[in-house]
């Protein structure tokens, strides 16, 4: 019999602005600032140099920190003999678990609304190691330079015990679980209906792990005063550290203030990790405000990654190409002290309307650095298994790659059941398809040579889903000039300050240059986390919200000698810096006429955006069409991408000119994924070897070209502006159409990523 996991769909209210209720008005506000290729505002002072980022800040009296990591993977300290540091030039204190002040274990991100830590280790708490590279001193100096060197003077004698550092070496696997909820699904008997298939391919596919490299280093300045801890982080949730700051350290939730306006990038590895909780801990017993800035190797120590992926998909389909079975599972490895196994079969999950599946997520621990979130988890390595299979499939089948995917494209959410809140993959495709020139294409592998290369296409499905986190919150203060709006949220170079600029002018009827976006700090409002590519909505709702507040009060304000006098707040709009009656332009005050009648400077309101219910009601994902040629020398294996092209489905673009650099960010971190990145680690002594940028290999210019990026711009009626998240989707679905191309270049099918030179030999 067949087992349904559908879930009831949440009925939603049908009379407000809300998603889920009457669409945005101002989706169809054709000459609005949405949709205007606005140039970061954020842009001169960082080209300047003009931005100071966490390690950049100054403070009176500051000294410098070094972390001594551990070199075994699991184990207790015998000795530490820091006697040559603390007397070497500089040093003011060395840390170590014998003196850190005693702390409560780190929040781990997920297990409260507001906890922000990559692992739930209690830091520099006892004489336990727990992964090869964990910090187990701490040295703070005058200067960067003596606290480098007196870290190199410390002497550590350890009891090594047995560490599992390999899926070989892992113990008992079970399922795993993402966001709470356990990760698989049943529709139906897809091992019988598989097996039943007159067409079928199974295979495994294996992705290696990855680690965070973002452009920035992680870093941080800080100090206490008066029993308050003082944060200049480079974080992607300044409102979730403060929270677990203040619980580690036994402080009340304002008694820490975090501030990062500046961030050098963030992809799921910009959190709290120990270095922050570590420095914060030694500027206390050494009362000196106090700098970590990790090298790029105290990254590979501190921070996790994406955990390493085995993924076998099975795909039965009848003699029409339709899909009778789906089977997708494997095993990643997690911590003991993560909850983060990498959930790879999220992008199956609403990709095709299959008659049944079957997917799981198997999990064991390992004695490593705790992995984590790393653009679009899951999706960015389960397409690559999935959009492989379905390349295998269609020439199985001899039906274009294109054919196959549109012929099994779903009605409805085949997993939950729920209606899809917008989908379009299939105009995706066609303009892609056409753009890209598919229809030159040879489906016959290595039939198109041009000297020692050869040449091929390949195309793969991109997918992420709609998120909306709770705790959207923004304040808008209105005065004669203008609005400033005021959000916990991060600008970390993909255009936040700018895209909020232009949703909040639209939606007050402000000039662009009007509005000012503060942002970056935990004392705004908002628990907003920039991740999950759902910044923009949340904030976006947020002023959305905060402006109705505006609205009431204005109307409040003008009273009865007002033009707008006796109207309600749903009979008016913001248009020319003012309130206008809707179907009658001529019932119209402006704002400073408003607040200068009233005798008020200015109007502070907030505004909170409500649960998300939209995505318990709608299936909502962003689709994109991911064509790739490569050519493969036929004489050292080497595989240079010559062309790309992302065609998207994202709902409405915001700004056209921030978005393409989101998708091509995308695109250029899954071409990494597909032919270089792979952080290796040491069997024997789970250490990561490749902790420079010199040994772990990421695309520079000379392998990325020019990138193509296209969208059909179709508003999604049930989101905030219309708008779905564009941050991750790009890295997304790009390893399988190099894959793909790969093999219609060469006739050669890798399935052990990344595809390196001597695997096409
Ligand atoms: Mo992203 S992995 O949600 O920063």
């Amino acid at each position: 019999a067949a087992q349904s996991v559908m879930k009831k769909a949440v009925e939603l209210a049908p009379d407000s602005l809300l998603p889920g209720g009457r669409p945005d008005p101002l989706i169809r506000r054709q000459h609005g600032q949405i949709g205007r290729p606005v140039s970061r505002v954020d842009g001169p002072l960082k080209v300047r140099g003009a931005a100071p980022f966490a390690a950049e800040v100054a403070l009176e009296g500051m000294v410098y920190a070094a972390l001594a990591h551990s070199t075994i993977a699991k184990g207790r300290i015998l000795t530490i003999d820091a006697g040559r540091a603390e007397a070497a030039p500089g040093v003011v204190l060395v840390m170590t678990h014998r003196n850190a002040p005693r702390l409560a274990p780190p929040p781990r991100f997920l297990s409260a609304a507001k906890a922000a830590a990559g692992d739930d280790v209690p830091v520099m708490q006892d004489d336990r190691v727990r992964w090869n590279g964990e910090p187990v001193a701490l040295v703070l100096a005058e200067t960067q330079e003596q606290a480098d060197h007196a870290r190199s003077l410390i002497r550590i004698t350890y009891a090594e015990e047995p560490a599992a550092t390999s899926l070989a070496t892992a113990g008992a696997h079970e399922v795993g679980t993402f966001m709470g909820e356990p990760l698989s699904a049943k529709i139906g008997d897809a091992e019988a209906a598989f097996a039943a298939a007159p067409h079928k391919v199974d295979a495994v596919y294996r992705t290696p792990p990855h680690n965070h490299n973002a452009l920035e280093p992680h870093a941080a300045t800080l100090v206490w005063r008066d029993g308050a801890l003082f944060v200049h982080d480079a974080t992607q949730a300044v409102a979730h550290t403060a929270w677990s700051l203040a619980r580690i350290f036994g402080l009340e939730e304002d008694q820490v203030h975090v501030s990062s306006p500046y961030v050098g990038g963030g992809f799921g590895g910009k959190t709290l990790w120990q270095h922050q909780i570590l420095a914060a801990a030694a500027a206390r017993l050494a009362d000196r405000p106090v700098r970590i800035a990790l090298s790029r190797e105290g990254v590979y120590r501190v921070v996790g990654g994406r955990s390493p992926t085995e993924q076998r998909v099975a795909l039965g389909a009848d003699a029409d190409g339709r899909l009778t079975a789906i089977i997708h599972r494997g095993v990643t490895p997690k911590t003991p002290h993560s909850a983060m196994p990498e959930p790879f079969i999220l992008p199956t999950q609403s990709a095709y309307a299959a008659k049944t599946i079957a997917l799981e997520v198997r999990t064991c621990d390992l004695d490593l650095v705790a992995n984590t979130f790393m653009r679009a988890p899951g999706e960015a390595v389960g397409t690559v298994a999935l959009e492989c299979a379905m390349d295998e499939l269609a020439e199985q089948l001899g039906l274009d790659p294109i054919e196959l995917r549109l012929r099994n494209e779903p009605e409805t959410d085949p997993v939950s059941g729920r209606p899809f809140s917008s989908r379009n993959l299939a105009v995706a495709y066609r303009l892609g398809a056409q753009r890209f020139g598919w229809d030159r294409r040879n489906p016959v592998p290595r039939s198109r040579r041009e000297g020692e290369w050869l040449v091929g296409m390949g195309c793969a499905t991109a997918t992420y889903p709609y998120h909306r986190m709770p705790g959207g919150a923004a304040r808008i203060t209105l005065d004669a000039g203008g609005a400033r709006i005021d959000v916990a949220a991060h600008e970390m170079g993909m255009g936040t300050a700018t895209a909020q600029a232009q949703i909040a002018a639209d939606r007050l009827g402000l000039p662009l240059e009007a509005v000012t976006v503060r942002y970056g700090d935990s004392s705004l409002p908002g628990v907003i986390l920039a991740g999950g590519s759902q910044q923009t909505a949340s904030v976006g709702l947020s002023v959305m919200m905060a402006h109705r507040e505006l609205v009431g009060e204005l109307l409040k304000l003008a009273g009865n000698d007002s033009p707008l006098a006796g109207l309600g707040a749903e009979e008016v709009e913001s248009a020319d810096a003012g309130l206008r009656k809707l179907d009658d332009p001529g019932r119209f005050e402006s704002y400073a006429s408003i607040l200068g009648r009233a005798g008020r400077g200015e109007l502070v309101v907030e505004g909170s955006a409500p649960m998300p219910l939209e995505t318990m009601h709608w299936s909502m994902h962003s689709h994109g069409a991911m064509f790739c040629e490569a050519r493969v020398n036929a004489v050292t294996g080497e595989t240079r991408v010559s062309r790309f092209l992302g065609s998207f489905d994202c709902g409405r673009i915001v700004n056209p000119k921030t978005a393409a650099s989101q998708f091509r960010g995308g695109i250029i971190m899954g071409l990494g994924l597909a032919l270089m990145e792979e952080t290796q680690v040491d069997g024997r002594t789970g250490r990561i070897m490749n902790r420079t940028l010199a040994d772990y290999h990421l695309p520079v210019h000379l392998d990325v070209p020019e990138i193509d990026v296209i969208w059909t711009d179709i508003p999604d009626p049930h989101t905030p502006m219309g708008a779905r998240g564009i941050g991750e989707i790009g890295i997304t679905g790009t390893g399988a159409a190099v894959a793909n191309a790969v093999y219609n270049a060469t006739g050669r099918r890798v399935r052990d990523f990344p595809i390196t030179l001597d695997k096409l030999l």
